[in-house]
């Protein structure tokens, strides 16, 4: 495991963050984190997926409705998906995701998507700080029930 920084400088709020990480580029990024003893912030709970693709909008939506402040997800880049379209069928349903937690008043940055490849561990330590950073200026996560009731709402799978 990565070795962490913990910043409480902003009034105590720690934010709890739902990393939904491929497993072909940016989870491999994070072990290179952890194994090159890179520093950052502790606040992200890994999910390993074996595509950004496999991410469905529901997830999403039900990570933020049990407690979390934010989500991230880590693909491929473009034109590196190990399925050939899976990261960009991840940034599809991203966009929509955006649009449909904009709707309740939810910031844009609590939701974040990546492409970090396997060799850039440096980019997974800026990017867990600065989420975590972003969420610790907004606050806690306030619209759960919102989430919810759109997360109640969705097909099982979502169209892209
Ligand atoms: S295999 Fe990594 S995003 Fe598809």
């Amino acid at each position: 495991m990565p070795e962490t920084t913990t910043d409480t400088s902003s009034n105590g709020f720690e934010p709890r963050i739902v990393a939904f990480f491929c497993n072909w580029c940016t989870y491999l990024a994070a072990d290179l984190a952890g194994t090159s003893r890179m520093k950052y912030a502790p606040n992200a709970r890994v999910i390993r997926v074996m595509c950004s693709g496999r991410v469905d909008p529901q997830f999403v939506l039900e990570a933020l409705a049990n407690g979390a402040d934010g989500v991230l997800i880590g693909g491929c880049h473009p034109g590196d998906c190990h399925y050939q379209e899976g990261n960009y069928k991840a940034l599809r349903r991203f966009k929509l995701l955006q649009r449909m937690v904009a709707d309740l008043g939810v910031e844009e940055e609590r939701l974040r998507l990546e492409w970090i490849s396997a060799a850039e561990a440096d980019r997974v330590r800026v990017v867990m700080d600065e989420m975590t950073d972003q969420l610790r200026r907004l606050g806690p996560f306030r619209h759960e029930e919102a989430v919810m009731a759109i997360a109640a709402q969705q097909p099982q799978e979502v169209p892209v």
